[in-house]
């Protein structure tokens, strides 16, 4: 009965794990091919680990066959790795475990299942976390293995399993129970009568002007000041966020040292809240080599770290009390040019705190992909998350792209299992890039639905940013816009996306005291509210009240009479 009682109680229903001999304490079932490998007793769990020592390549490492992958199954996979010396010159090594599926075809599929970024020995043992989909083409054998570090780094290995990861199919209750918990609160209505008015003649609006969810899009700051009059009008009716899209990135606004264009993005700003639009700011800036400007790349040593100083303090100082969240080192689990060029594993936390200092009152985030739509960096995610938490260097939330793969249906088993893993580091996640391909449009309005719901239904999710809306002028075409051609057609898409955010998530509803009687309860989304008083159907405009209904419950009082 017990065992029933803890299956009711998983998060997550999990399978048999497929790995045989997981806990390492014998040589059992692990193949070291070309490499040398010895049972050790420094160990993560149990008694014992494997050791690796000897390798010629970055691929080799501990592996397995793995006992009966199913095609198409889910899987989720876990393992820990301890590096046992650095490698001089570099900042760290990656580790990874990656599955490899031989198919019957002759092909071979190689997985990165969970990639691990920069590490070193002064980490520990790191928790390597992520999941994967097998192919579905016929399956002829598979593999597990341990990967990624220079052949001149030693490391032990210890507790691997791959575990079928069974498809949540109360996923949609679960999402309508946390938007219910997380998204509303109550208002407690107290009405009284006078003046020989009856219950029957009293009717009151409850009507939600605002959300405050935050449900934004990227912007196209040159579009958006002067551009096309339907995108600036459908931007500013259907979104309450934007994010600069290209203007304020670094190499964009400043393609030559000292000839910086702040006017675009910084007036698109302002007419965004001039509209009342919150902003967030992208990027400060972005450590994947190809997006550093040119000028900044021969840069060394103190004149570099001078001019990434003077480019932090330059643009959060004429941004921070205009915006509410920067991005400051985009993409800093997929490039390390500023850490790498400095020789120092920590200069994207100096970079934080550079940026923090400068705008304190801005949250300032993380940005990454390969952590929500898919899970190969989720863990990885979850451990920066933790670092710079840790640091202490003013880490206000961490941003997931989520452009999900062409064609790839979003799966919200596994949305909810990565936002749960980069929630462990107990930092908001905000969905900052979103979108999905599908020509078809009613199968893309069904995917973005499962999307939104997966997301404003997961209780660690701040807010959820759409990465454009226009067929015109989206990076992905019509096959993930919202708004169709030339002729600005909403499609099948956007009018499932004004549906769920303007009709299902939003609050109207009319309450008869007949039917209610005096002191009734409306749970509604959190948002700006107007109430309206009717006596016998026409509006007393006294007794009318605005108020915004937060986190808590909020008490509105009516002395209805003529
Ligand atoms: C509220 O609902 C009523 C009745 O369905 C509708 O006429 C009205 O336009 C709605 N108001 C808002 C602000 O959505």
């Amino acid at each position: 009965m017990s065992c029933l009682v803890l299956l009711c109680l998983l998060p997550l229903a999990l399978g048999q794990n497929i790995v045989q001999n997981g806990n390492m304490e014998t040589m059992d079932h692990w193949n070291c091919w070309n490499i040398h490998c010895e049972l050790t007793t420094d160990h993560h769990s149990g008694q014992h680990g494997i050791k690796a020592t000897g390798r010629n390549h970055y691929y080799e490492g501990p592996s397995q066959t793995l006992n009966g992958l199913k095609a198409n199954g889910r899987y989720k996979v876990e393992g820990w790795i301890k590096l046992l010396n650095d490698q001089a010159g570099h900042l760290g090594q990656n580790v990874e475990l990656e599955v490899s599926v031989d198919l019957n075809t002759g092909k071979t599929t190689y997985i990165a299942v969970a990639s691990h970024p920069l590490a070193r020995t002064s980490d520990g043992w790191i928790h390597l976390t992520g999941d994967f989909n097998a192919p579905a083409e016929g399956i002829k054998s598979s593999t597990v293995y341990y990967q990624g570090p220079s052949p001149s780094v030693n490391f032990v290995v210890d507790s691997v399993s791959v575990t079928p990861l069974v498809a949540n199919t109360h996923w949609r209750a679960e999402s309508d129970a946390t938007i219910e918990r997380m998204r509303k609160s109550d208002m407690n209505f107290h009405v009284t009568t006078s003046g020989g008015i009856s219950d029957s003649q009293v009717e009151i609006d409850v009507i939600q002007t605002k959300k405050s969810f935050a449900f934004g899009t990227v912007v196209d700051c040159k579009e958006y000041l002067n551009g096309d009059q339907r995108y600036i009008n459908f931007l500013n009716k259907h979104f309450n966020w934007g994010v600069t899209g290209n203007a304020l990135k670094w190499d964009l606004m400043e393609p030559q040292k000292g000839q910086i264009d702040y006017d675009t993005g910084i007036n698109a700003v302002k007419k965004l809240r001039s509209n009342g639009i919150k902003v967030r700011a992208h990027n400060i800036v972005w450590s994947v080599d190809q997006f550093v400007p040119w000028w900044v790349k021969p840069l060394r040593g103190q004149t570099l770290k001078d001019t990434v100083k003077h480019r932090i303090q330059d643009i959060v100082g004429r941004t921070k009390n205009l915006v509410e969240h920067w991005d400051v080192d985009n993409e800093n689990l997929h490039g390390f040019w500023f850490q790498n060029t400095l020789n120092d594993r920590d200069y994207n936390l100096e970079i934080f705190r550079i940026a923090h200092q400068a705008g304190p009152n801005v949250k300032m985030f993380l940005n990454d992909y390969s952590v929500v739509s898919s899970g190969g960096m989720t863990g990885a995610y979850r451990d920066q998350a933790i670092r710079f938490k840790n640091a202490n260097v003013g880490l206000g939330g961490v941003g997931a792209q989520c452009h999900f793969g062409d064609n790839v249906e979003p799966d919200p088993t596994l949305i909810k299992e990565h936002l749960d893993t980069i929630g462990q580091a107990g930092v908001p996640i905000w969905i900052t890039e979103l979108d999905v391909t599908n020509s078809d449009e009613h199968k893309r309005a069904d995917w973005y639905e499962t999307a939104l719901r997966a997301f404003y239904g997961h209780p660690a999710v701040g807010g959820v940013m759409f990465w454009g809306f226009w067929s015109e002028r989206h990076w992905r075409g019509d096959a993930a816009a919202m708004v169709s051609g030339n002729e600005f057609r909403l499609n099948a898409a956007g009018q499932r996306f004004l549906d769920l955010t303007e009709k299902t998530w939003m609050t109207n509803e009319t309450h008869k005291l007949s039917q209610s009687g005096k002191n009734f309860k409306v749970r509604g989304f959190h948002g700006d509210y107007t109430i309206k008083v009717k006596v016998n159907g026409k509006e007393v405009t006294s007794l009318a009240q605005s108020f915004t209904l937060g986190k808590s419950a909020h008490t509105v009082n009516l002395r209805v009479h003529h």
